[in-house]
C-alpha cells in the first residue's frame, strides 16, 4: 500500500494480458432485474404444484412430523386450505390418498378407486369449491395394497405386469372420471403409459385428461418422509426391481422414449436434485412435452434440517434448488415449498 505519498509499485498483467472486450461480463448482471433477465426459465407460480396428502378421515388436519409445515388432510378441511392457497395464485395440485380405515388395504389396492374414497371425493370437492385449479392425481397402489408394493404381486413378491397395468389403468380412468385434470402414474411398471392411455380412450377422456408419466423415477433414500406420511413404506424387501437403479442413466433415458411412444402427455423426473442431468436428457429427448420434476419429501426434509442447523437459508436454498431444476430443463416443479413460494413470488 501507497501510505505518506510514497509511491509503491504494485504489479499488474495489464500489459502483458491486455483486457478482451468479452472478458467483462458483470455489467450483465449489476442490477436485481438484470439478474431476473439472466434466467432462461422463469420461477412462476404456474411453475409449482403442491403435493397433498388426503385422508379418509374427513375432518382430520394432522401435522406430519417428518415434512415440516405438511399436514394430512381430511376432504371437508383440505377444500378451505386450497381455497386460501388458490386466492394467493395456487394453479396446481396432486393428490395423494392415505387411507386409514382398518379394512382399506388388500393385495389388489381396491381402495384406490373408492367412489367414496378420499381421493376421488376431494377431486369432486374442489372441481366445485376450485373450478380454475388444474387438479391431478398420483395413481398407485402402494397406499392402498396390503403388501405397499406399487403393483399387484405373484407368490414370489414380483409384479404381475399384465395385471397391474391392467389395474392402474382402471384407477386412472375412475379417477378422470371423477373429473382429474390430469392422471400420474408413479409405479414404474412397464408398460401402464399405453395401458392408461387406451384406457382413456376407450372411456372417451382422453381429450380431457393429461397423461403425465413418472417416466424416470428413481429409486433411492429419499422417499422415507413420503412413505412414513402416506403409511406406504412396503411389507418386505424394496422397490429395487421397478423403480430405476441411480446410476442407471440410460435405462431413464429409455423409459422416457418409450413413455413418449406410449402417449404420455408430460414427462417427469423424480427426485430432482440429484437428478439433473436426467432433467436434461428429459429436454433433450421429450423437447416437444412439458417436463416436470418432483422435488421429493427427502430433499424437502434435508433442506429444512440444513436450515434448521443455521447450514443454510430456507427461502435462499429454496430458491437455488427450483432454479437447478429449471435450469437443466424443467417448466414444473412439485413441491412441498409451494405455499412458501405463492408468499415468497409475491415479494418479488
Ligand atoms: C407412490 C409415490 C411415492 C412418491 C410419489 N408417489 C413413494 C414411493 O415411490 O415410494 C414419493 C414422493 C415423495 O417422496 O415426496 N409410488
Ligand atoms: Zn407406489
Amino acid at each position: 500500500m501507497a501510505t505518506n505519498g510514497t509511491k509503491k509499485h504494485v504489479a499488474t498483467y495489464t500489459d502483458a494480458q491486455p483486457t478482451q472486450i468479452s472478458s467483462i461480463l458483470s455489467g450483465g448482471y449489476h442490477h436485481p432485474l438484470l439478474r431476473q433477465w439472466q434466467n432462461e426459465r422463469q420461477l412462476t407460480k404456474s411453475s409449482l404444484i403442491y403435493p397433498l396428502f388426503i385422508t379418509d378421515n374427513e375432518d382430520e388436519e394432522t401435522p406430519i412430523d417428518s415434512l415440516p409445515g405438511q399436514k394430512r388432510w381430511g376432504v371437508k378441511k383440505v377444500v378451505p386450505y386450497v381455497e386460501s392457497l388458490v386466492a394467493k395464485g395456487l394453479k396446481a395440485v396432486i393428490l395423494f390418498g392415505v387411507p386409514l380405515a382398518e379394512d382399506a388395504k388388500d393385495p389388489y389396492a381396491t381402495s384406490a378407486d373408492d367412489p367414496n374414497g378420499p381421493v376421488i371425493l376431494t377431486i369432486k370437492a374442489l372441481r366445485v369449491a376450485c373450478p380454475d385449479l388444474f387438479i391431478m392425481t398420483d395413481v398407485c397402489m402402494c397406499e392402498y395394497t396390503s403388501h405397499g408394493h406399487c403393483g399387484i404381486l405373484r407368490e414370489d413378491g414380483t409384479i404381475i405386469r399384465e395385471e397391474s397395468v391392467r389395474r392402474l389403468a382402471a384407477i386412472a380412468v375412475n379417477y378422470a372420471k371423477a373429473g382429474a385434470h390430469c392422471v400420474a402414474p408413479s409405479d414404474m411398471v412397464d408398460g401402464r403409459i399405453l395401458a392408461i392411455k387406451q384406457g382413456l380412450l376407450d372411456a372417451g377422456l382422453a381429450h380431457k385428461c393429461m397423461l403425465m408419466s413418472y417416466s424416470a423415477k428413481f429409486s433411492g433414500n429419499l422417499y422415507g418422509p413420503f412413505r412414513d406420511a402416506a403409511g406406504s413404506a412396503p411389507s418386505f424387501g424394496d422397490r429395487k426391481c421397478y423403480q430405476l437403479p441411480p446410476g442407471g442413466r440410460g435405462l431413464a433415458r429409455r423409459a422416457i422414449a418409450r413413455d413418449i411412444e406410449e402417449g404420455a402427455d408430460g414427462i417427469m423426473v423424480k427426485p430432482s436434485t440429484f437428478y439433473l442431468d436426467i432433467i436434461s436428457d428429459a429436454k433433450e429427448l421429450a423437447r416437444d412435452l412439458p417436463i416436470c420434476t418432483y422435488q421429493v419429501s427427502g430433499e424437502f426434509a434435508m433442506l429444512h434440517a440444513a436450515a434448521e442447523k443455521g447450514v443454510v437459508d430456507l427461502k435462499t436454498i429454496a430458491y437455488e434448488a427450483a432454479y437447478g431444476c429449471l435450469r437443466a430443463g424443467a417448466t414444473l416443479i412439485i413441491t412441498y415449498f409451494t405455499p412458501d413460494f405463492l408468499d415468497w413470488l409475491d415479494e418479488q
